[in-house]
């Protein structure tokens, strides 16, 4: 049985005193919730503010970035025992806005996911094709794609650790959010090329749906069968939104 995963990616939002704030909403609202793993995914400079203000709490905190190298000459990274050593719970890699914006490749993350989880990180690593993809028929090339790639050097007796997110970018976002046949068949398409690896381990790997989930779409998305959460952006940083969608996990 796999445990569902909440995690809200605040991206580039959130001082430190912003970051306390919503933290200080939000633990109450999930003081009774046992039924999933919450999470928050914070920009590096409050990290170490949302360690401490959820520390004994259920609330994860994960990085959204980070160097595979441990250290070395690498202006403005941090690499994954930084990360740990502050004590985050885990890691985002992969996102579309680094692969889009700041040129992160599959290659790189071959070697991120792996450094991530010998330094004793979580890692969601999150797949997903373009709009042009899916209109020219590539979503199932580009997700092969990325996931064979981010997950070759992850030992097979590690594949199920791994949390997957699929996030179409055509979704992210934009309020088009997939159709619940499309993320379905994307999801389980995902954890089909996990299991080309390793089938028990595919049957252990958490997969999650992201892109303009919100309270009103995330019952129906998290009953898939291949649906093990979600990676919520906007509706993340509205307690109300984030914890709505917590509560509607099944
Ligand atoms: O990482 C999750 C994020 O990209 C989804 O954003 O705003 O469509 O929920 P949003």
């Amino acid at each position: 049985m796999r445990t569902p995963l909440i995690a809200g990616n605040w991206k580039m939002h959130g001082t430190v005193a912003e970051t306390d704030e919503r933290i200080a909403a939000l633990l109450p609202r999930l003081s009774t919730v046992d039924h999933a793993d919450v999470a928050i995914c914070v920009p590096f400079t409050a990290l170490q503010a949302a360690v401490d203000s959820t520390r004994g709490s259920q609330l994860g905190v994960f990085a959204q970035n980070m160097h595979h190298e441990p250290q070395g000459a690498f202006t403005g990274e941090v690499s994954a025992p930084m990360l740990a050593e502050l004590e985050v719970g885990g890691v985002v890699l992969g996102h579309s806005e680094r692969r889009t914006y700041f040129g992160e490749t599959d290659r790189a993350l071959q070697l991120k996911v792996p450094a991530a989880l010998e330094a004793g990180l979580q890692v969601i690593l999150c797949v997903g094709e373009t709009e042009e993809e899916r209109e020219k028929g590539d979503t199932e090339r580009r997700l092969r794609h990325q996931v064979q790639e981010g997950l070759e050097k992850v030992p097979s007796d590690r594949l199920g650790d791994v949390i997957l997110a699929y996030e179409p970018v055509w979704a992210i976002g934009t309020g088009h959010v997939a159709t619940l046949e499309q993320a379905q068949d994307a999801l389980a398409f995902v954890r089909a090329l996990v299991a080309d690896r390793d089938k028990e381990q595919s049957k252990r790997s958490r997969i999650l749906y992201g892109g303009s989930m919100k309270p009103d779409n995330a019952a129906d998305l998290l009953a898939l069968p291949d649906c093990d959460g979600g990676l919520i952006g906007g509706a993340s940083l509205d307690v109300s939104q984030f914890t709505a969608i917590v509560e509607a996990v099944p």
